[in-house]
């Protein structure tokens, strides 16, 4: 069995630390949870602001000629490796030439459901834009990214896939596993923290890691892959007119950031038709029940009534707000062993500074959206539980018994029917599906152009990997 032992690893520095946690890299700060989200019930509402959200364009903040200070740092790189210190590695970030960006602001109208703007929840350093979005969604689909060229962020979060990749835990380079489920990317937009454990605090802070980490991406410094980069001509020119930069590591978790912040938006399901778009028809006698079971009351001018007793499931206890997460964490006794009486993963707890370790974080982990669940199985953090049914059967019946077991997970006593029509709840939480084309990707000094089809599946790895561990991958 294995024991995950994390630390933190320093955002800044020039070797960032490394985690092996089993998913996407270990970048990223900590951030202890905020207040639990509003109840559905409650209007959709626009999180904590965290920028203006305003789509302006980068100036520097101190008056200096940005080319200049461009030049000194490249110099300084080309000397050696850069030293620690206020003198960045200019892999990691430049200041940028503002009279080079030509972009404008990217518009979007979220979909039903969701508040009605990403104003409060785009960082004020990382404006949306038109040109951005469109590259992180090239870097996104860029199999350049890793190591020997196999995969992508796609490989792992495919849009077609409810950006995930419906395997129990992820295959990376050269089909190695991890030891955790890839979450589903989709409205991560709203997400207060990144990862099981919640060990990143933004999108910006998420894309670093994954790059790095020797079993997605490839053991690579950030100057290999920077490095990598920039010998593609396209990206050279498109970071030029995004950032006012070369290709920079800043300017990649941006662009990557905001093309996951734009595209991944999932709402206009059943539930909101009937919710926010006054369809009292949207949602089926079962679905009704199932949402009632969950704790959402119907619309006061339906006149159905469900015949169940509301929130028997207890759900919105943790499953609150519009996405359906109170952004927090909580122990269900998922990979609890308990003949060893340990956990395989120990969570939360495992990323919490030293002297602030709190037992109740043990086994705990990010309450993941429902939304679009019916897509992004196998569930949960280990990708134990195969289907939405196993994974009602698990809060049926309180949960795996732990030392530090949520104490809202209580025997429920659901009848195999309410049981059904939580399920059915759930699936009416699936939205507008979301069409990503694929993009053409810019060719490289070699004149060839990858094909990002290619990194979605990876045939050879993970058929040798499943061909030697049959039954493992759902
Ligand atoms: C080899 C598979 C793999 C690859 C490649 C990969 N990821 Fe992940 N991703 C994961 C896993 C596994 C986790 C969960 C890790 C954890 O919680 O410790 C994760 C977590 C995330 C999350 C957090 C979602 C949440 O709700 O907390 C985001 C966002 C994400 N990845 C985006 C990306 C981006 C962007 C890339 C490319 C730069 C990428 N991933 C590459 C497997 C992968
Ligand atoms: C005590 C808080 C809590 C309650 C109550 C709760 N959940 Fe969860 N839910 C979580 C957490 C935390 C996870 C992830 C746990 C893990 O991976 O260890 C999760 C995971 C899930 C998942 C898997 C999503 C994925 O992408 O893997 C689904 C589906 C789900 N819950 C539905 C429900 C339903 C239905 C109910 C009510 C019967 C419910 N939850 C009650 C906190 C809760």
């Amino acid at each position: 069995m294995r024991r995950y032992l994390g630390a933190i690893a320093p955002l800044f520095g020039t070797v960032p630390l490394l985690l092996a946690l089993g998913g996407c890299g270990g970048t990223g700060t900590e951030e202890t949870a905020k207040t639990p989200a509003a109840s559905p019930e409650a209007k959709p509402e626009t999180p904590a602001a965290k920028g203006s959200g305003k789509a302006e364009l980068v100036t520097p903040s101190r008056n200096v000629d940005p080319k200049k200070l461009i030049d000194v740092v490249e110099q300084e790189v080309e000397g050696g490796e850069a030293s620690a210190g206020p003198s960045p590695d200019s892999v990691l970030w430049l200041l940028p030439n503002t009279s080079l960006i030509q972009d404008e602001p990217y518009q979007l109208t979220p979909p039903l459901g969701l508040p009605s703007t990403l104003a409060g929840v785009v960082p004020a350093s990382n404006p949306l834009t038109k040109g951005k979005v469109e590259l992180g969604k090239q870097l996104y689909f860029d199999p350049r990214v890793s190591l020997d060229g196999t995969v992508s962020c796609a490989t792992c979060h495919n849009p077609e896939k409810g950006w995930t990749d419906s395997l129990k835990t992820s295959a990376g380079i050269n089909g190695q596993f991890g030891g955790r489920n890839a979450p589903t990317v989709i409205n991560t937009a709203f997400g207060r923290t990144m990862f099981w454990d919640g060990r990143a605090p933004s999108l910006e802070g998420q894309a670093q890691g994954p790059i790095q980490n020797p079993i997605e991406m490839g053991k690579q410094s950030y100057k290999e892959i920077i490095t990598r980069l920039r010998t593609i001509p396209a990206y050279q020119e498109q970071f030029k007119k995004v950032f006012g930069t070369e290709v920079t590591l800043d300017g990649f978790a941006k662009a990557v950031a905001s093309f996951e912040r734009v595209a991944s938006l999932s709402g206009n399901s059943k539930y909101d038709k009937y919710t926010r778009g006054g369809d009292l028809k949207a949602l089926s006698d079962s679905e009704k029940r199932g949402m009632v079971l969950f704790g959402i009351s119907l619309s006061s001018d339906d006149e159905f009534k469900p015949g169940v007793t509301k929130a028997k499931a207890m759900c919105t206890s943790c499953h609150a707000g519009f996405n359906f997460t109170d952004e927090n964490f909580h122990n269900l006794g998922i990979g609890w062993d308990e003949k060893k009486n340990e956990f395989a993963d120990l969570g939360r707890w495992a990323i919490s500074p030293i002297g602030a370790k709190n037992s109740a974080e043990l086994g705990a982990f990010k309450t993941p959206t429902v939304r679009d669940s019916s897509k992004t199985g196998p569930y949960m953090h280990d990708g134990s539980l195969a289907t939405l049914e196993d994974v009602v059967e698990h809060y049926d019946k309180g949960g795996t018994p732990n030392p530090s077991l949520d104490k809202d997970m209580k025997k429920l006593n659901l009848t195999p029917s309410e049981k059904a029509d939580l399920v059915a709840f759930m699936k009416a939480l699936d939205g507008e599906p979301i069409k990503v084309a694929l993009p053409t990707l810019p060719p490289g000094a070699d004149g060839k152009s990858p094909d990002p089809k290619e990194a979605l599946e990876m045939p050879t790895a993970k058929a040798a990997f499943n061909a030697f561990h049959p039954g493992f991958v759902h």
